[in-house]
């Protein structure tokens, strides 16, 4: 085993304030459907807008330090070793059998992490975001009669976003139990926090292209 760098601070940092503003806008926003109170409507309104405002310029930040730092690379989907990781989650690792995919610096993620990030950063972000866009200024867009998405009314907007928002609660709740399968139960969860994880140094994967170590 050795001991590398693996999530930059910027990364770190996104991470850890992504999780925070998503629960924060999964109570306030259910506070607003009215599944639950805590703030009390009004306030609950005025801190979903303040926190989805903070969550958009999180995600700008995000996608430019993708994109700068050929990160996004580590989200190109593969189905080697698809099949295996799904056994490994389903059977192995109840028997103590070992990791079908060894992780680097630039492989982080394994098959079915790649997809499940992949559908979380094109797929649920961006139906939250946009429906969430549509709540706020629908009446703004009714005013000036946009042609594509006066169609569109509120309930459904509303409805996509609840939607999407059951889906993102259920990936939070799913995402925080698979982090508990990494080499110990909370040793994906400190590397988080750190920066650094141990990884196994034997039986580098052939494919992986960089391998980048900082100590
Ligand atoms: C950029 C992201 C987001 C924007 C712009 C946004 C915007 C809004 C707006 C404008 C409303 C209506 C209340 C109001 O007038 O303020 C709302 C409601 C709501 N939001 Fe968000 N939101 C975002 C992200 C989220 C996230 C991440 C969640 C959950 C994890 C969430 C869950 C909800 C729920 C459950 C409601 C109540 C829907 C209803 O029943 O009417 N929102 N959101």
């Amino acid at each position: 085993m050795k001991r590398i760098k693996m999530y930059k601070l910027f990364e770190r940092v996104w991470h850890w304030s992504q999780s925070m503003l998503i629960l924060f806008l999964a109570v306030t926003g259910f506070e607003v459907h009215n599944s639950i109170s805590i703030f009390g409507f009004e306030k609950a309104v005025q801190f979903h807008r303040i926190a989805s405002y903070l969550f958009l310029i999180l995600i700008a930040f995000a996608i430019f330090w993708h994109f700068t730092t050929d990160e996004w690379r580590q989200y190109i989907p593969t189905f080697k070793n698809l099949k295996a990781q799904i056994r490994y989650y389903g059977y192995g690792m109840f028997k103590n059998e070992p990791h079908p995919v060894h992780k680097t610096r630039w492989q982080k993620l394994n098959p079915l992490q790649i997809l499940t990030y992949l559908g979380f950063k094109v797929l649920i972000v961006p139906v939250m975001v946009v429906s969430g866009l549509l709540y706020l200024f629908h009446k703004t867009i009714n005013a000036n009669n946009v042609v594509i998405i006066q169609n569109f009314s509120l309930e459904s907007i509303a409805l996509w976003h609840t939607f999407g928002a059951f889906i993102l609660v259920a990936f939070v709740i799913v995402h925080v139990y698979m982090t508990t399968t990494g080499n110990t139960a909370t040793s994906n969860i400190k590397a988080m926090i750190t920066g650094y994880e141990e990884i196994e140094d034997e039986h580098k994967p052939k494919e992986s292209k960089k391998v980048e170590e900082v100590k």
